[in-house]
Protein backbone atom coordinates (compact mmCIF):
# COMPACT_ATOMS: atom_id res chain seq x y z
CA UNK A 1 0.00 0.00 0.00
CA UNK A 2 1.48 3.06 -0.90
CA UNK A 3 0.69 6.46 1.28
CA UNK A 4 0.12 9.84 -0.60
CA UNK A 5 -0.08 12.94 0.95
CA UNK A 6 -1.76 15.95 -0.65
CA UNK A 7 -1.73 19.67 0.66
CA UNK A 8 -1.87 23.18 -0.74
CA UNK A 9 -0.14 25.52 2.08
CA UNK A 10 0.68 29.28 2.29
CA UNK A 11 4.43 30.00 3.02
CA UNK A 12 3.40 30.49 6.71
CA UNK A 13 2.35 26.81 6.65
CA UNK A 14 -1.83 27.84 6.80
CA UNK A 15 -3.55 25.18 4.93
CA UNK A 16 -7.11 26.57 6.84
CA UNK A 17 -9.15 29.30 8.17
CA UNK A 18 -8.93 27.28 11.36
CA UNK A 19 -13.08 27.93 11.17
CA UNK A 20 -14.16 25.47 8.56
CA UNK A 21 -12.47 26.40 4.81
CA UNK A 22 -9.70 27.27 3.07
CA UNK A 23 -8.60 31.32 2.71
CA UNK A 24 -7.77 31.55 -0.89
CA UNK A 25 -9.42 30.35 -4.09
CA UNK A 26 -7.15 29.08 -6.95
CA UNK A 27 -8.70 27.05 -9.39
CA UNK A 28 -5.28 25.79 -11.14
CA UNK A 29 -4.77 24.00 -7.46
CA UNK A 30 -8.50 22.74 -7.52
CA UNK A 31 -8.12 21.27 -10.82
CA UNK A 32 -4.96 19.48 -9.68
CA UNK A 33 -6.69 18.04 -6.48
CA UNK A 34 -9.50 16.91 -8.49
CA UNK A 35 -6.80 15.07 -11.17
CA UNK A 36 -5.22 13.70 -8.19
CA UNK A 37 -7.56 11.96 -6.48
CA UNK A 38 -9.48 10.78 -9.38
CA UNK A 39 -10.75 7.06 -8.29
CA UNK A 40 -8.51 6.85 -5.31
CA UNK A 41 -9.18 6.09 -1.45
CA UNK A 42 -8.88 8.88 0.06
CA UNK A 43 -8.18 9.28 3.90
CA UNK A 44 -9.69 12.64 5.00
CA UNK A 45 -10.29 13.93 8.98
CA UNK A 46 -14.22 14.17 9.64
CA UNK A 47 -14.30 17.85 9.59
CA UNK A 48 -12.98 18.30 6.15
CA UNK A 49 -15.67 15.59 4.76
CA UNK A 50 -17.93 17.42 5.87
CA UNK A 51 -16.69 20.32 4.34
CA UNK A 52 -16.80 18.11 0.99
CA UNK A 53 -20.25 17.02 1.55
CA UNK A 54 -21.59 16.83 -2.49
CA UNK A 55 -17.43 17.20 -4.24
CA UNK A 56 -17.36 13.19 -4.16
CA UNK A 57 -17.66 11.41 -7.74
CA UNK A 58 -15.52 8.84 -8.69
CA UNK A 59 -13.80 9.22 -4.84
CA UNK A 60 -13.78 6.52 -2.21
CA UNK A 61 -13.76 8.66 1.01
CA UNK A 62 -12.54 6.98 4.51
CA UNK A 63 -13.27 9.44 7.34
CA UNK A 64 -11.22 9.26 10.38
CA UNK A 65 -13.51 9.77 13.24
CA UNK A 66 -12.81 9.45 17.06
CA UNK A 67 -16.80 8.96 16.88
CA UNK A 68 -17.58 4.94 17.20
CA UNK A 69 -20.95 5.69 16.10
CA UNK A 70 -20.30 7.62 13.14
CA UNK A 71 -22.17 6.60 9.95
CA UNK A 72 -22.15 7.49 6.36
CA UNK A 73 -23.71 7.00 2.98
CA UNK A 74 -20.31 7.24 0.96
CA UNK A 75 -17.53 5.50 1.66
CA UNK A 76 -15.87 3.87 4.92
CA UNK A 77 -15.23 5.09 8.38
CA UNK A 78 -12.57 4.42 10.90
CA UNK A 79 -11.29 5.26 14.23
CA UNK A 80 -7.23 5.18 13.51
CA UNK A 81 -4.77 5.77 10.88
CA UNK A 82 -3.78 2.19 10.65
CA UNK A 83 -7.69 0.96 10.13
CA UNK A 84 -7.81 3.47 7.21
CA UNK A 85 -4.64 1.16 5.58
CA UNK A 86 -6.06 -2.04 6.39
CA UNK A 87 -9.63 -0.53 4.59
CA UNK A 88 -8.15 0.43 1.77
CA UNK A 89 -5.85 -2.24 1.04
CA UNK A 90 -8.50 -4.73 1.86
CA UNK A 91 -10.56 -3.27 -0.79
CA UNK A 92 -8.01 -3.62 -3.15
CA UNK A 93 -6.68 -0.29 -3.27
CA UNK A 94 -2.98 0.35 -4.46
CA UNK A 95 -2.63 3.52 -2.79
CA UNK A 96 -4.21 5.72 0.05
CA UNK A 97 -3.86 9.63 -0.48
CA UNK A 98 -4.23 11.53 2.39
CA UNK A 99 -6.16 14.25 1.67
CA UNK A 100 -6.23 16.26 5.39
CA UNK A 101 -7.38 18.33 7.43
CA UNK A 102 -4.79 19.75 9.81
CA UNK A 103 -5.30 16.90 12.76
CA UNK A 104 -5.27 14.02 9.80
CA UNK A 105 -2.56 15.17 8.07
CA UNK A 106 -0.26 15.43 11.59
CA UNK A 107 -1.36 11.53 12.39
CA UNK A 108 -0.95 10.07 8.52
CA UNK A 109 2.48 12.06 8.35
CA UNK A 110 4.49 8.90 9.77
CA UNK A 111 3.22 6.61 7.48
CA UNK A 112 3.51 8.70 4.45
CA UNK A 113 5.51 7.36 1.22
CA UNK A 114 4.94 11.10 -0.82
CA UNK A 115 3.71 14.23 -0.51
CA UNK A 116 2.07 16.35 -3.02
CA UNK A 117 2.52 20.09 -1.98
CA UNK A 118 1.28 22.88 -3.81
CA UNK A 119 3.49 25.64 -2.05
CA UNK A 120 1.66 29.05 -2.40
CA UNK A 121 3.34 32.51 -3.11
CA UNK A 122 1.91 34.19 -0.01
CA UNK A 123 1.36 34.27 3.96
CA UNK A 124 -2.16 33.95 4.36
CA UNK A 125 -3.90 34.25 7.42
CA UNK A 126 -5.76 31.07 8.82
CA UNK A 127 -5.53 28.80 11.78
CA UNK A 128 -4.91 25.73 10.55
CA UNK A 129 -1.55 23.90 9.71
CA UNK A 130 0.28 21.84 8.03
CA UNK A 131 3.03 19.84 9.71
CA UNK A 132 6.66 20.18 9.61
CA UNK A 133 7.37 17.55 7.49
CA UNK A 134 10.99 18.18 7.63
CA UNK A 135 11.19 17.46 11.51
CA UNK A 136 12.06 13.96 11.48
CA UNK A 137 11.68 12.51 7.85
CA UNK A 138 14.06 13.04 4.82
CA UNK A 139 12.43 13.83 1.46
CA UNK A 140 14.01 13.39 -1.82
CA UNK A 141 12.60 15.78 -4.88
CA UNK A 142 11.26 14.25 -7.30
CA UNK A 143 9.65 17.31 -9.31
CA UNK A 144 8.77 21.14 -9.11
CA UNK A 145 7.09 22.78 -10.71
CA UNK A 146 6.11 26.88 -10.70
CA UNK A 147 3.29 29.06 -11.92
CA UNK A 148 2.80 32.43 -11.68
CA UNK A 149 -0.21 34.44 -10.47
CA UNK A 150 -3.05 34.87 -13.36
CA UNK A 151 -5.95 36.08 -13.49
CA UNK A 152 -7.38 33.09 -12.68
CA UNK A 153 -5.36 33.00 -9.72
CA UNK A 154 -4.34 35.19 -6.96
CA UNK A 155 -1.76 33.91 -6.13
CA UNK A 156 1.71 32.09 -8.12
CA UNK A 157 2.54 28.74 -6.40
CA UNK A 158 4.91 25.88 -6.99
CA UNK A 159 3.98 22.16 -7.08
CA UNK A 160 6.36 20.13 -5.12
CA UNK A 161 6.41 16.34 -4.98
CA UNK A 162 8.74 14.58 -2.61
CA UNK A 163 9.76 11.31 -2.16
CA UNK A 164 10.39 9.42 1.66
CA UNK A 165 14.28 8.72 1.51
CA UNK A 166 14.29 6.03 4.11
CA UNK A 167 10.75 3.57 4.83
CA UNK A 168 9.00 5.07 8.21
CA UNK A 169 9.82 2.40 11.15
CA UNK A 170 6.00 2.31 11.70
CA UNK A 171 5.42 0.75 8.16
CA UNK A 172 7.19 -2.83 8.28
CA UNK A 173 5.88 -3.50 12.11
CA UNK A 174 2.28 -2.54 10.91
CA UNK A 175 2.27 -3.52 7.56
CA UNK A 176 2.72 -7.71 8.35
CA UNK A 177 -0.64 -6.67 10.46
CA UNK A 178 -2.71 -5.47 7.48
N1 LIG B 1 -5.23 23.36 2.10
C1 LIG B 1 -5.49 22.08 2.01
O1 LIG B 1 -4.90 21.36 1.20
C2 LIG B 1 -6.54 21.48 2.92
C3 LIG B 1 -6.93 20.14 2.75
C4 LIG B 1 -7.89 19.61 3.62
C5 LIG B 1 -8.44 20.41 4.61
N2 LIG B 1 -8.04 21.70 4.72
C6 LIG B 1 -8.58 22.56 5.79
O2 LIG B 1 -8.19 22.03 7.05
C7 LIG B 1 -9.14 22.47 8.03
C8 LIG B 1 -9.65 21.27 8.83
O3 LIG B 1 -8.61 20.71 9.58
P1 LIG B 1 -8.89 20.19 11.06
O4 LIG B 1 -7.62 19.71 11.64
O5 LIG B 1 -9.66 21.26 11.78
O6 LIG B 1 -9.98 19.04 10.83
P2 LIG B 1 -9.87 17.59 10.11
O7 LIG B 1 -8.46 17.07 10.24
O8 LIG B 1 -10.46 17.68 8.76
O9 LIG B 1 -10.87 16.75 11.00
C9 LIG B 1 -10.65 16.68 12.38
C10 LIG B 1 -11.41 15.52 12.94
O10 LIG B 1 -10.88 14.29 12.43
C11 LIG B 1 -10.93 13.31 13.46
N3 LIG B 1 -9.55 12.93 13.81
C12 LIG B 1 -8.43 13.67 13.65
N4 LIG B 1 -7.34 12.99 14.06
C13 LIG B 1 -7.78 11.78 14.48
C14 LIG B 1 -7.13 10.63 15.00
N5 LIG B 1 -5.79 10.58 15.18
N6 LIG B 1 -7.89 9.55 15.33
C15 LIG B 1 -9.24 9.58 15.15
N7 LIG B 1 -9.91 10.65 14.64
C16 LIG B 1 -9.19 11.74 14.32
C17 LIG B 1 -11.68 13.95 14.62
O11 LIG B 1 -13.05 13.73 14.33
P3 LIG B 1 -14.20 13.70 15.46
O12 LIG B 1 -14.29 15.10 16.00
O13 LIG B 1 -15.43 13.28 14.70
O14 LIG B 1 -13.78 12.69 16.47
C18 LIG B 1 -11.32 15.41 14.44
O15 LIG B 1 -12.21 16.30 15.07
C19 LIG B 1 -10.28 23.14 7.26
O16 LIG B 1 -10.09 24.54 7.30
C20 LIG B 1 -10.08 22.61 5.85
O17 LIG B 1 -10.63 23.48 4.88
C21 LIG B 1 -7.10 22.24 3.91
Amino acid sequence: MHITMISAMAQNWVIGTGKGGIPWHLPRDTRRFREFTDEKFLLLGRRTFEEMTGWFTNQTPIVLTRDPDYKTDHGFVVNKVEEAISTAAEKGAGELAVCGGASVYDAALPYTDELFLTLIDGAIEGGAHFPDYDKDIEWKEISREAFPADEENEYGMTFLQLRRLHPSSLRPSRLHLL
